[in-house]
């Protein structure tokens, strides 16, 4: 079950909070009103959602739906009892791990609703959506912070990890803290900064990272590009002696009046899927490859696209590949499979069986290859081909990722630390 068109549950209004979801249309860079959404209960106490689309937006030729899954453009009323009242696209504008722990400090407020979070992040946020209490959009955000502040927002983040802020949202600290950009989503300290080429996502190492974690998803990046997969742009910055990753967003683009802004869904939404333990068994490679064929622009292109990926998470022992670490974008009506990010090595103890977050074949999500087979029709493959991708995706990784990481200034003890994590025995048993 998910959004549907019933008009028989009643919200209570004691409980209810609303909020205006602004959104910014392809090519544009300031946003227009979408519609209303409603957070309450239901007579039975749980929570609620509702979202209607404003009937002027509904009118402007140029509007576009929020999503493809649950909030096509329609004049119903979407109603969602599931992730406690919150769509699936509006829970992916809104901050996740990292950033809710920033807004908790900064607000100071004890316990805060999930439309709390929306409506206190900046407008930094993935995607094009924005919230607000007012039915008029404020003016976008143009002034984000530079790479130069770099080394500040490090030190920021160190402190807000190790607990060291004041817990006084007046705090100079504090009220600094929501410079950081806290609207992405992730469990990683970021923040968003901005350079003459646009906008960024800065990914910091912390003292507890076992090894060189910016540098080393750059070097993922770059070996996934090398597989034949599209990724985002990224690179190193060095501040303070350390190492931050910059990733460039693919959702954001520079333009003389502005930045335009991309739609983003993540995979969790495409999968109607929650985070919470008990839903990952609804997680599965397979069935989102179907979800994102019924919804993108190139089927063919995306779903192969999605294949390899599988393929070279399983090379590279990414078994924290949840489904919020894939996306789709629309930068204009249509949408389609957004470039890889955050692709992460990891050692476990077993060199035997290792999985995948998500099913990947008739083994489940054993990171295995005949696994990854077993089910290639599905990403429009056929059985030669996509033997011949595992293969060739195989010989590239195992080639190439040591003197790919070492060109790119991994330190040899982080090679011999992450080394286990390629194309780990297990994977051609
Ligand atoms: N280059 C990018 N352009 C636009 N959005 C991005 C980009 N990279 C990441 N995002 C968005 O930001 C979110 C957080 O980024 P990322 O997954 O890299 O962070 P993380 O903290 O390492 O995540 P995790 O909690 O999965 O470890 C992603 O889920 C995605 O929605
Ligand atoms: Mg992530």
């Amino acid at each position: 079950m998910s959004a549907r068109a019933r008009g028989s549950a009643v919200i209570s209004k004691a409980s209810a909070t609303e909020c205006f979801v602004y959104i910014t249309l392809p090519g544009e860079t300031s946003a227009v009103t979408a519609g209303k959404f409603v957070l309450g209960k239901n007579a039975r106490g749980d929570a609620l959602g509702q979202f209607v689309y404003r009937t002027k937006y509904l009118e402007d030729p140029n509007a576009v739906e929020i999503d493809p899954v649950e909030l096509k453009l329609s004049k119903r009323t979407y109603e969602t009892a599931l992730l406690n009242g919150v769509f699936g696209a509006l829970r992916d504008a809104g901050p996740d791990f990292w950033g809710r722990r920033v807004i908790e400090k900064h607000s100071g407020k004890p316990q805060l609703g999930e439309l709390d979070y929306l409506l206190e992040s900046p407008d930094d946020r993935a995607g094009a959506l924005g919230f607000g209490l007012n039915a008029t959009p404020p003016a976008p955000q143009r002034k984000f912070n530079k790479t130069i502040d770099l080394e500040k927002l490090q030190t920021l983040a160190d402190a807000l990890l190790e607990d060291e802020l004041p817990n006084d949202p007046e705090a100079q600290q504090v009220q600094d803290l929501l410079l950081l950009g806290t609207s992405m989503g992730g469990a990683r300290p970021k923040a968003v900064v901005q350079d003459d080429d646009g906008l960024w996502v800065a990914k910091f190492n912390t003292a507890r990272d076992r090894w060189n974690y910016a540098r080393v998803e750059h070097v993922m990046l770059r070996l996934a590009g090398a597989c034949g997969i599209t990724t985002a742009e990224s690179r190193i910055e060095t501040v303070g002696g350390r190492d931050v990753l910059m990733v460039k967003r693919f959702d954001r683009e520079k333009t003389a009046k502005g930045y335009t802004r991309a739609r983003m869904v993540s995979g969790l939404t495409l999968l109607r899927a929650d985070e919470a333990p008990e839903a990952r068994q609804n997680w599965s490679y397979l069935v989102l490859v179907e979800a994102l064929r019924r919804v993108v622009e190139d089927p063919k292109r995306d779903a192969r696209e999605l294949f390899r990926r599988v393929c070279f998470n399983a090379l590279i022992s990414n078994i924290d590949d949840h489904p919020r670490n894939h996306a789709i974008i629309a930068k204009e009506k249509r949408w389609k499979l957004s470039p890889a990010y955050d692709l992460i090595p990891s050692v476990p103890v077993s060199t035997e069986r290792r999985d995948l977050a998500l099913d990947c074949g008739d083994q489940g999500r054993h990171a295995n290859a005949k696994n990854i087979l077993s089910q290639h029709a599905r990403f429009l493959v056929d059985r030669t081909e996509a033997e011949k991708i595992v293969s060739d995706m195989k010989g590239q990784v195992e080639a190439t990722w040591y003197e790919t990481a070492r060109a790119s200034g991994v330190s040899e003890k982080d090679v011999e630390t992450i080394r286990g994590a390629f194309v780990y025995p297990g994977f051609s048993l």
